[in-house]
């Protein structure tokens, strides 16, 4: 191998790194596109979180507070939990890139599952660690399949609850016996973005876990159901350990003051937060049976999004569709590179839209 005496050199492994590909916007010649592409919600975030974001504009010159303190203090009671075991940050991606620059290090490995959120993956290799991914059965985490990826090295471990982009869920039980098996030295990380939509008699979001252990945190965001994904606002629940080591490193005033005004009030809009969960219920419902009735296949989703696997023929592959509602306005997300190419992403988008697209893809089922 031969170093590169021309210029500044990345840390090893860091060129490695395939960039994140956020969700398509634009489709080309179309005057009315809907974005289905990145779980955003059609209702957008509550009046009350405007309201506050339009008052912060009188103290731009002002720094923000630097513990967040007013919106720990909304999450600490609209959850239930100490503020102390709370950290805002910079979107939930903020938060996930700290833990693994706190966490781990060259020779760490960290465990990530096959279709799993494809920042965890960027994020271990970011801190030098080595990923290990294990198998999903049926698109959703499989604890046999995590407890045995755990070596010597394993220092994280990583699952979405609910998982993006299958919208699958790991009943709590489940996560209580990962938990049980692993050692006090390995980290559960568990990322809670859609849990608001999780609506199961079996699914905990993970602050129980959290409460009664040294080694699990929880993380969550503004960007879903609560319509501040511009923002970029997310918060971790761990304990004080975690978060006294989390606080030496991240930037001293992560999350800016519109941020905080916004999220602050609406978190504690809960009626709105029920009533876009009472749209989502709704439309997922009509949009997963419809799209079965049109003979594509639904992987069941407890989330605002749903993956619509499409047959392996030619002429109906998940490229053909992506191309063909896009050319209609419908932009919606490949998923190829979380290992299902044949798969698109829809997010539960306005009614319009909801509509359109159900009509669009049975046209082209219908193709000859
Ligand atoms: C599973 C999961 N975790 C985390 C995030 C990141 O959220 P944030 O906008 O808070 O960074 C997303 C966003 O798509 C997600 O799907």
């Amino acid at each position: 191998m031969t170093t590169d005496t021309s210029q500044p050199v990345p840390r090893p492994g860091i060129l490695d790194i395939a960039a994140y590909v956020p969700g398509k916007e634009h489709a080309p010649g179309v005057a009315r596109v809907f974005k289905l592409s990145s779980n955003e919600t059609p209702l957008g975030p509550s009046p009350r979180a405007i309201d506050a974001f339009r008052q912060s504009v009188g103290h731009l010159e002002r720094y923000p507070d630097g513990q967040a303190m007013a919106l720990r203090t909304a999450i600490g009671e609209v959850y239930g939990l100490n503020t102390g075991n709370i950290l805002c940050g910079n979107g939930s991606d903020e938060l996930l890139g700290l833990l693994c620059h706190v966490y781990l290090g060259s020779g760490d490995e960290a465990i990530v599952t096959e279709h799993g959120f494809l920042v965890y993956k960027i994020q271990i290799m970011g801190a030098g660690a080595t990923v290990v991914t294990v198998q999903e059965k049926d698109c959703t985490v499989d604890v046999d399949a995590i407890l045995a990826g755990v070596t010597g090295k394993t220092k994280m471990i990583f699952i979405a609850n609910p998982g993006n982009p299958t919208g699958t869920y790991v009943p709590v039980a489940e996560i209580r016996r990962l938990h049980a098996a692993l050692p006090k030295t390995v980290m559960l990380v568990l990322d809670a973005a859609y849990a608001e939509y999780a609506r199961r008699n079996d699914y905990e979001a993970g602050i129980e876990l959290v409460s009664g252990s040294s080694n699990v945190v929880m993380t969550r965001t503004f960007s879903k159901v609560y319509g501040l994904a511009a923002l970029r606002i997310g918060w971790i629940y761990a304990p004080s350990a975690i978060i006294d080591a989390l606080n030496r490193v991240r930037s001293p005033f992560n999350l800016s003051g519109p941020a905080i005004a916004a999220g602050s009030a609406a978190v504690r809009d809960q009626g709105f937060v029920g009533d876009a969960v009472a749209y989502n219920s709704l439309w997922l419902d009509k949009v997963s049976h419809a799209l079965e009735a049109i003979g594509l296949k639904i992987t069941p989703s407890v989330t605002n999004f749903v993956l619509i696997h499409f047959p392996d023929v030619d002429g109906k592959r998940a490229t053909d569709a992506d191309d063909f509602l896009t050319s209609r306005g419908y932009i919606l997300r490949a998923v190829k590179g979380y290992g299902l190419p044949n798969a698109l992403r829809m997010t539960i988008g306005p009614e319009e839209a909801n509509r359109g697209v159900i009509e669009t893809l049975g046209e082209f089922m219908g193709r000859s």
